[in-house]
C-alpha cells in the first residue's frame, strides 16, 4: 500500500467503520470497573497447546530501507537498534522486501514464449543492504511480495491501476500466457537474493489483489491467484528453491482473504502453500480463519498518522496511540490465531502513514509510543515459540472497556528457549496487583517490563517478589502492557 492521497483517503474511511470488531457478541459498554483492589491470578499451563508464532516485523519497500540505508552513522545505528535490537528495541524477528519487478526484468520480450532478460543493481532500493543489517541481528525470516507483475505480463499493459496478469482464469492476452514468464521472475529475484546472501524464506507474487491502486497493482481472485500457484509451486520445486513457501495473498482486509482463501482451498491449492497472508485495512478479524494453514497479518497501519509517543489518552482505540496496538496485536495473535504480525512501515520521516519510527531527511530520530507496543510482543515472543493457555482467576469484572475491550486480557507463550513469557494487558483502572506462575516449571528466576503513559519505553518493573514456589507478585499499572518473562532452573 502506498500514502497517495487516494489510499490514505480510503483507508481513513475505512478505519472510521472499523473499532474492534471481535467483541461484536458482547451488548455491555459499560466502562465501570470494579475500584475494590484484590490481587488477581494468571496460571500457565504448559501442556494446553496453541499455534507456534513465526514472529514480528515492518516492511523497508517504497523508500524507507533506502532511508535508513541514508542516514548519518550515529542515526542509522540508532534506528537499526530501535528496530531489531532485543534489549534496546523491537527485536524484530520478520521483514517483509517488496519484489520490484522492473529491476528484475526491465524490459519484456514480445511474446510470453519468448526469452526473457534480467538485471540485477544489487541494491533494490537499500532493501538487500536492510536486509544484510537485519541479518547482523540475527533475523532470518525475508517475506519477498510482488505488488504486480510487469505492465507487459497484463492485461492493461501497466504495472498499476490493476489489470489481471495474462493466462489466468478470463484474462487472455494477445501475446500469450504469462504465467510461466512471471514464475521464472519470482525465481530470479530469489537468486538475485541468494547472490547477496540473503535466503528468502516466505515469497507472495500479489498485494491487496482487490484493490486497484494508482501504483503497482495487480486484480486476482483466489480462484485466479490459484491458476498462478499451479504454476509458480512446481516452478520453486525445478530450480532447486523448494524450500521457499508460497503464500497469498495479502488482502486488503480480513473479509475480503476469508473469500480468497476459501476459492484457493477450493482449487486444491492449499497444500502448496505455506501461510495464508491478509492486511487489515478493508477490515479486522473476528475470529480464526478457517484454513490449516498458519495466518499471518502482513501490513497494517494507521496511514493518516504521524508520529505520537503518546501511549494513551483518548479512551481506547486510538490508533495513534501504542496501547490501542498492544490490544490490536493481542487481538490477532490470540483471538485469531495469528502465528504473525507486521506493522507497514519501520520507518518514515515525520512518522508518516503511520510509521512506527520517525528519521531521515534532516529529523532526529524517534521512536513512536506505537513501536513499544511492538516490542512489549516481538522481544519475548520469539519466532517458534508456542502460545500456550494463560487462565486468569480475578474479581475484576471483566467487563467490556471502551470500543469494546475488556479490562484484562492474558497470555502466554513458551519460547524455543524455554523461557515462558506472559503478557498482562491491563486497559482499565486502578493499578491491579497480580501473582502470575507457570504449572509444572521449576522457575529460576522471573523478569517483569512496563509501557505506559509515564514510561514511553521497555523499563524493567520494580517491587516484585517471586516466591520459593515460583509465583511472580506484581503491580500492573492502569492502562499499560506489561510483559513477564520466566527463566526455568536449568535442567543439568
Ligand atoms: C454502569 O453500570 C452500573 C451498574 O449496572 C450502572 O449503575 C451505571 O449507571 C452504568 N454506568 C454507565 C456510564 O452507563
Ligand atoms: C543491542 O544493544 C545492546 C545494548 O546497547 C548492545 O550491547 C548490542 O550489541 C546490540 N546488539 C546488536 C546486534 O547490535
Ligand atoms: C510462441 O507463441 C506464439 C503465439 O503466442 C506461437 O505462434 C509460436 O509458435 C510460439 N513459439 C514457440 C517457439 O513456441
Ligand atoms: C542460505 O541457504 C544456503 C543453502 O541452503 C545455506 O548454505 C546458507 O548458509 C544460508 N545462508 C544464510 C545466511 O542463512
Ligand atoms: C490455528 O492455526 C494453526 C496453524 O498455525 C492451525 O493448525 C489451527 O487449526 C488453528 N486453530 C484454529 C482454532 O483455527
Amino acid at each position: 500500500m502506498l500514502p497517495s492521497a487516494t489510499r490514505a483517503a480510503l483507508g481513513a474511511q475505512f478505519i472510521l467503520t472499523l473499532g474492534f470488531g471481535l467483541a461484536a457478541s458482547i451488548s455491555n459498554s459499560n466502562d465501570t470497573v470494579d475500584s475494590t483492589i484484590s490481587t488477581s491470578s494468571i496460571t500457565v499451563d504448559l501442556s494446553t497447546r496453541y499455534q507456534t508464532i513465526d514472529g514480528f516485523g515492518f516492511s523497508g519497500y517504497f523508500g524507507p530501507a533506502s532511508t535508513i540505508e541514508g542516514l548519518p552513522a550515529a542515526q542509522q545505528k540508532q534506528t537499526l537498534d530501535l528496530l531489531f535490537n532485543t534489549t534496546t528495541g523491537a527485536g524484530f524477528t520478520i521483514l517483509r522486501n517488496g519484489i520490484t519487478v522492473d529491476v528484475i526484468q526491465p524490459k519484456g520480450p514480445t511474446l510470453a514464449n519468448g526469452t526473457a532478460t534480467y538485471a540485477w543493481d544489487h541494491s533494490d532500493s537499500g532493501q538487500v543492504w536492510l536486509s544484510q543489517q537485519a541479518q547482523k541481528y540475527g533475523v532470518k525470516r525475508f517475506f519477498a511480495d510482488s505488488w504486480s507483475a510487469p505492465a507487459f505480463m497484463k492485461t492493461n499493459d501497466n504495472e498499476d491501476e490493476g489489470g489481471y496478469l495474462c493466462g489466468v482464469t478470463d484474462a487472455t492476452c494477445k501475446t500469450g500466457d504469462w504465467r510461466q514468464a512471471y514464475a521464472d521472475l519470482v525465481v530470479q529475484y530469489l537468486k538475485d537474493y541468494q547472490s547477496e546472501g540473503i535466503n528468502v524464506t516466505e515469497v507472495g507474487f500479489i498485494n491487496e489483489p482487490e484493490y486497484e491502486g494508482s501504483y503497482d497493482s495487480m486484480l486476482s481472485s483466489g480462484t485466479q491467484a490459484a491458476d498462478f500457484i499451479k504454476v509458480l509451486h512446481p516452478t520453486l520445486q525445478a530450480a532447486g528453491l523448494g524450500q521457499v513457501g508460497i503464500v497469498c495473498c495479502d488482502g486488503i482486509g480480513w473479509p475480503e482473504q476469508v473469500q480468497s482463501t476459501k476459492e484457493l482451498i477450493a482449487a486444491g491449492v492449499e497444500p502448496l502453500l505455506t501461510h495464508i497472508t491478509s492486511h487489515f485495512y478493508s477490515g479486522l478479524p473476528s475470529g480464526p480463519m478457517d484454513t490449516t494453514l498458519p495466518v499471518w497479518q502482513t501490513e497494517y497501519a494507521l496511514l493518516k498518522a504521524t508520529y505520537s509517543d503518546v501511549w494513551y489518552k483518548n479512551g481506547g482505540g486510538d490508533e495513534t496511540e501504542g496501547m490501542t496496538w498492544a490490544n490490536l496485536i493481542f487481538q490477532g495473535i490470540v483471538q485469531c490465531n495469528l502465528s504473525a504480525y507486521l506493522h507497514l512501515w519501520g520507518v518514515q520521516a515525520s512518522g508518516a502513514a503511520g510509521s512506527l519510527i520517525s528519521a531521515g531527511f534532516g529529523g532526529p530520530v524517534e521512536a513512536s509510543s506505537l513501536l513499544w507496543a511492538y516490542a512489549q510482543w516481538s522481544r519475548h515472543v520469539r519466532p517458534a515459540a508456542v502460545r500456550v493457555e494463560a487462565t486468569l482467576t480475578t474479581t475484576i469484572p471483566n467487563v467490556v472497556s471502551k470500543r469494546d475491550l475488556y479490562v484484562i486480557y492474558n497470555s502466554a507463550f513458551e519460547n524455543p528457549d524455554g523461557t515462558v513469557s506472559v503478557q498482562i494487558i491491563n486497559n482499565g483502572a486502578p493499578d491491579r496487583p497480580f501473582t502470575v506462575g507457570v504449572d509444572s516449571m521449576d522457575v529460576e528466576s522471573a523478569q517483569a517490563w512496563l509501557t505506559d503513559s509515564s514510561h514511553i519505553g521497555i523499563f524493567a518493573v520494580n517491587g516484585m517478589a517471586l516466591s520459593k514456589s515460583g509465583i511472580l507478585s506484581l503491580t500492573v499499572p492502569t492502562q499499560s502492557m506489561v510483559t513477564v518473562l520466566f527463566t526455568p532452573a536449568s535442567k543439568a
